[in-house]
This record gives structure tokens, C-alpha cells and sequence, in this order.
């Protein structure tokens, strides 16, 4: 993954660098590096650890003037997190400096051939050999920088997003990317360029941007109009220059302690900007442009299947209770790193949904390119904009819920679920599979989901104490059924990624299979127990638990006695249909990990060896 931050301009370089750089470390955070230059020469500081590290060393070891520099924060892929396998690396001659994200999958062997031709690496890292491949292409060929880094860039297989300079012509920065983002913010009076994986380390200064698409290249200079050349035979493509919309309060904390706590907090907003312009309950309509332009080949599938990763997937299972349920087409949701390798039998008749919160996730790309080589049809449900799955896909619509920095992802799960609902509604509308009565209800309790959040989030004092008795033991179990199943998957999962207690969600009937051997009076279970949707049921499963010793904590519906009268504690949401109540059960588990997190001293928004965007297998 990575982030990579650099800058060419007027400006001194360095604050712009490092306050870039902790915009990025959702991408890694396991060490950082810069690299400036200071007018006469290169200066490199780099860091096991964070960008606060980094500016720690940086005050003791470099200079920080200068008008042109490069910053990486990484997530390890290659060699261990240490000082010497940050990035920025230089080449032998001490004369070029690069920051990299992704991988070179053919680094073994261009690096025995460099150490043949007298080349030394200090590092494990695969970026260590391509600034040297690009050094000694420059040498031997006599090149510029710029063509010897496409001539480089034409013997590697993998994947990247770079920018290199060298410091005898520090007036340009090279930037390509092959699978990774790269965005170039242009100043306003196109005098200066910032280069970074996504738009935010350079929000406050442009809202200029354009971003490189796969196999492109351009050669960054002072005052000299961006230019981008295709990296296999330098063809000039068109320079496409976008408006960013976001703000900068959208990506700082606003008052809370966590990115996480804010994200949870913005969740009724981010429904409500979700499906608006789309839900349009006076006239009982659903419009998406995406969904409508494409009718025929939803209403033709075969089947539905969906592709994603992490808290994606959990969404995609939730979506296909929702299209089977109310639509009648079937569904099958898969992990899309399993998926692109196991050779899945697609035909020109299926429709891939892909969800992802980043839009950036390699195996879902990887997953969606190979759908469509297939024939499917693909349809993207990204929240970034412009994003390369966005961009993959045939068609799409929006999460609309705002930047999400936290690692754990909370704003983007219930906005996912948003919006396939309203395509499972559409697609049932236009099949005929739910009455107009049901449509208008679903609208209707859509519509006031954002409220009924609102209300959940007040059970946060409940949940607190809940934490605070339950935050030292080693295990938790989560347990939900239909709808509910795939949101015991994700409570489960927020535990583990951000206080690193193990966690388990399964389907409460599924527990007698396996699970509750592992039941005593130490294992607290959380139990989705709302009243709709197999209510009985897991008021069984309960009794089950109960006569077992483990500690309940039921949530439950508003004004419920039944498991109140089990359970050793409960947390109220309020009711609403089934199909949408993923929605509000989703919260106090949200809740409760966030806590339970913050008791135990984790960093919550950063926790240790995840990265909010996955851009490597
Ligand atoms: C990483 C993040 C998760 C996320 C997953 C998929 O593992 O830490 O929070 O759910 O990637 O990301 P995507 O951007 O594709 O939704």
C-alpha cells in the first residue's frame, strides 16, 4: 500500500510534505521517510515507525529548506519495517531519490543483473533495485530522467505508483503508475504541482486535479504545463483536469478523539447523502442512473455476483440477503482474492457487484478485470470518486459518505448497504417480485433510518459501562441470524482490528455446532436479537448460552422484555423492517469495539499492521 506525498513549487517543501504524509498514513504506517533538496544537495531522513517519528529525526539529522522532495509512509510488503527498507531510496551514485507504492514482482532478478554490473543494495526492498535499474539506465543509454524511467518502468512486471528525482536537475519530478494511485494537485497559478495517492495531502492548496490512470507517466517541471505520456511508447494522452469536491473539515477530526468516533457519528448524514436524489418517496420512485441505463442486463442475470475484501464483503453479504429477498435473483458473494484464483465459471449473463469503500483494493480489481474479460457486466459500488474500480467498472453508484479515514471502516459498511438496497428495491420494483405497498414502506422506513441511527448512537453511555466491565477478556463471540448473521461477521470483526481481542462471528443457530464448546462464564457473547426476523429462534439460542454460563449481551429491540429478561445486558435499537435492520444493528457493536479499544490504550484510527486501503495481493 503506501502513501506517497511529493512536491515541485514556490513553497519550501517540507511542512507541505510531512502534514501530506499524515493525511496518508490510513495507507501504512510502519515507517516513514523524506527526501529534499536543499539547493546544493540530497537530504534523506527515514524511520521505523510514524510520520511524528520521522519529524522527530528529521529536526536532528537534515535541513529542511528546499523546494522540491519526496515522502513515503509505508505498509511493509518487502523486508521488515526498519530504518534502512523506508523509503525514500537512492540510487548507488547518491544522485536519484524514489518513493514507491506497490510491487515489483520481478525484483529478484533485475537485481542480480544490476549486482553483476557492480550495483550494491542496502535494503530487502524492490524499490531499492528500480531507483538503481533507472540509474543504470540513464548511464548506459545516456537518458534523461524521464525516458530512463519509462525505459525502466518497460522491464518490470508489478505494480506501482512512483516519483523520482534527481538531484543535478532537481527542477522536474517523474511520476508513473501501474496499479496504485497517483493524483497531481496543479496550483492555482500552475506554477507548482502536488503529487500524492489521493487528493488530501494538497486540499488546502488546489483543487486542481488529475489523476494518472494505469500505464500513463509525465514529467513534472516548474512552471511548465503537465504533460502525460502513455509508459510503453511515450504517446502524448489528453490531460484531463479535475475539480475536487471535498473540503478540508470533511478530512480533519471536527472535535472527536478518533477518526473512528467521528465516522461512527456521521453515519446518519452519510445515509441520508447516500440516498438522496434517489429516493424519492412522494413519487414512490427510485433513481439511479447506473442501475436504470443498465436495466436489461440486471433483469437478464443469471445471477449476481458480488466481489470485495474485508468489511466490503460483510456489506456484500448482507446484500444478498436484500436481493434474494426482495428481488428473487440469486445471489453469490465472494472474497475477491479467492475469486480471481480459482478459475469461477462466468458468463456474459452475470452481473459482478463490486463494493469497495476505497475503490483501490488490488484483489477487487484484479477481480473485476477478470470478470470482464468474461463478459460480465460489472457495476461498482465505490465511496471514493474516481477511483480506479469506480473507473474499471461499466457502470456504478456512489456511496456518498465522505472521506473515511479511520482503518476501521463503519460510515462506509452502512452506506454500502444503502445503496444496495436501493438497487435491490429498484431491480424487485421493475421485476415485479414486491407489491407497491411493500416498495412504499421500505421507502418509508429507509427514509427514516438516519433518524433511528441517530437514536442507537444515544445508547452510547450503556455501552460504555458494557465495555469498560468486558475490555480484559481474550475472547468474544458474535452471534446473528438472516440479515443479522453477516453484521455479527462485522462486529466481530471490528473488535479484532482495533483492540486485538480475538473475536468470532457466527450464525447463532451454527453456534451448537462447534462454538459453544468454547462457552463458560468467561465468554461474553453478543446476540443480535431484534424482534423481527427469527426473534424465537434466537431467544433459544439464548437459553442455550445461558444454561452454559456465558455472559449475554442481547441487542435488542426498543421496549423489549423477552431477552432483557436473560440477557446480563442489552442495548436498544430502535425497530424497523428486517431487511434494513443491519443498519441500526450495526452501531453498538461499532460502538462497543471503539470503546473497548480506547480502555485498552490502542491506537484506535491506526491500529497495528492493518491500512485502510489494500493495494497489494
Ligand atoms: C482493508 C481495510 C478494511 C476494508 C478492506 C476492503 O482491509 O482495513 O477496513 O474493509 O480493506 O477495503 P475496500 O476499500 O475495498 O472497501
Amino acid at each position: 500500500m503506501c502513501g506517497i506525498v511529493g512536491y515541485i513549487g514556490p513553497r519550501e517543501a517540507y511542512p507541505i510534505i510531512i502534514e501530506g504524509l499524515k493525511r496518508l498514513e490510513y495507507r501504512g504506517y510502519d515507517s516513514a521517510g523524506i527526501a529534499l533538496f536543499d539547493g546544493n544537495d540530497l537530504k534523506v531522513a527515514k524511520t521505523k515507525g510514524k510520520v511524528v517519528d520521522l519529524e522527530a529525526i528529521v529536526e536532528k539529522e537534515i535541513t529542511t529548506n528546499g523546494k522540491v522532495g519526496i515522502g513515503h509512509t509505508r505498509w511493509a510488503t518487502h523486508g521488515v519495517p526498519n530504518d534502512v527498507n523506508s523509503h525514500p531510496h537512492v540510487s548507488n551514485s547518491g544522485n536519484l531519490a524514489i518513493i514507491h507504492n506497490g510491487i515489483i514482482e520481478n525484483y529478484e532478478s533485475l537485481k542480480q543483473e544490476l549486482i553483476s554490473r557492480g550495483y550494491t543494495f542496502k535494503s530487502d526492498t524492490d524499490t531499492e533495485v528500480l531507483v538503481n535499474l533507472i540509474e543504470d539506465v540513464q548511464k548506459q543509454q545516456k537518458l534523461k530522467l524521464g525516458k530512463a524511467v519509462q525505459a525502466a518502468l518497460n522491464q518490470v512486471v508489478g505494480a506501482y505508483a512512483i516519483a523520482v528525482f534527481d538531484k543535478n536537475k532537481p527542477d522536474e519530478i517523474v511520476v508513473a503508475r501501474l496499479g496504485s494511485p497517483l493524483a497531481v494537485g496543479i496550483g492555482p497559478k500552475e506554477d507548482e504541482f502536488f503529487i500524492a495517492s489521493d487528493a488530501s495531502p494538497f486540499l488546502e492548496y488546489t483543487k486542481n486535479v488529475v489523476y494518472l490512470e494505469d500505464e500513463e507517466m509525465a514529467v513534472i517541471r516548474f512552471h511548465k504545463p503537465i504533460k502525460i505520456r502513455k509508459i510503453e511508447d511515450d504517446s502524448l494522452v489528453d490531460t484531463y483536469v479535475q475539480e475536487l469536491q471535498i473540503n478540508l473539515e470533511q478530512i480533519e477530526k471536527g472535535g472527536y478523539d478518533h477518526f473512528m468516533l467521528k465516522e461512527i457519528h456521521e453515519q446518519p448524514k452519510a445515509i441520508t447523502d447516500t440516498y438522496r436524489g434517489r429516493l424519492v418517496r412522494n413519487e414512490a420512485i427510485i433513481k439511479m442512473a447506473g442501475v436504470e441505463d443498465n436495466m436489461k442486463r440486471f433483469l437478464n442475470a443469471n445471477r449476481i455476483i458480488i466481489v470485495a475484501c474485508g468489511t466490503s464483503w460483510h456489506a456484500g453479504l448482507v446484500a444478498e440477503y436484500i436481493f434474494e429477498d426482495l428481488a428473487r435473483i440469486p445471489v453469490e458473494v465472494e472474497y475477491a482474492s479467492e475469486f480471481r484464483y480459482r478459475n469461477p465459471v462466468i458468463t456474459e449473463n452475470d452481473v459482478v457487484i463490486a463494493i469497495s469503500q476505497s475503490g483501490e483494493t488490488a484483489d477487487t480489481l484484479a477481480a473485476i478485470k477478470l470478470a470482464k474479460s468474461k463478459g460480465a457486466f460489472v457495476f461498482g459500488v465505490c465511496n471514493v470518486v474516481g477511483s480506479s474500480i469506480a473507473r474499471e467498472s461499466d457502470a456504478g453508484a456512489y456511496t456518498h459518505a465522505g472521506p473515511e479515514i479511520g482503518v476501521a471502516s463503519t460510515k462506509a459498511f452502512t452506506t454500502q448497504i444503502t445503496v444496495l438496497t436501493l438497487i435491490a428495491l429498484r431491480l424487485a420494483r421493475a421485476k415485479g417480485t414486491i407489491s407497491s405497498s411493500d416498495f412504499r414502506t421500505h421507502l418509508l422506513e429507509l427514509e427514516m433510518i438516519p433518524k433511528k441511527v441517530e437514536k442507537a448512537l444515544e445508547s452510547d453511555a450503556n455501552i460504555t459501562t458494557i465495555a469498560n466491565i468486558y475490555k480484559d477478556v481474550s475472547n468474544f463471540l458474535y452471534l446473528g441470524r438472516g440479515y443479522n448473521f453477516p453484521v455479527a461477521l462485522e462486529g466481530a470483526l471490528k473488535l479484532k482490528e482495533i483492540s486485538y481481542i480475538h473475536a468470532e462471528g457466527y450464525p447463532a443457530a451454527e453456534m451448537k455446532h462447534g462454538p459453544i464448546a468454547l462457552i463458560d462464564e468467561n465468554m461474553p457473547i453478543v446476540v443480535i436479537a431484534t424482534k423481527k426476523g427469527h426473534y424465537e429462534k434466537v431467544v433459544s439460542n439464548i437459553q442455550e448460552i445461558k444454561s452454559r454460563k456465558g455472559k449475554i449481551i442481547g441487542i435488542v429491540t426498543e421496549g423489549d422484555t423477552q431477552v432483557r429478561a436473560l440477557a446480563d445486558h442489552v442495548i436498544e435499537v430502535p425497530d424497523t423492517l428486517e431487511s434494513l435492520s443491519p443498519l441500526l444493528t450495526t452501531i453498538p457493536l461499532q460502538l462497543l469495539s471503539y470503546h473497548i479499544a480506547v480502555m485498552l490504550g490502542k491506537n484506535v484510527d491506526q491500529p497495528r499492521n492493518l491500512a485502510k486501503s489494500v493495494t497489494v495481493e
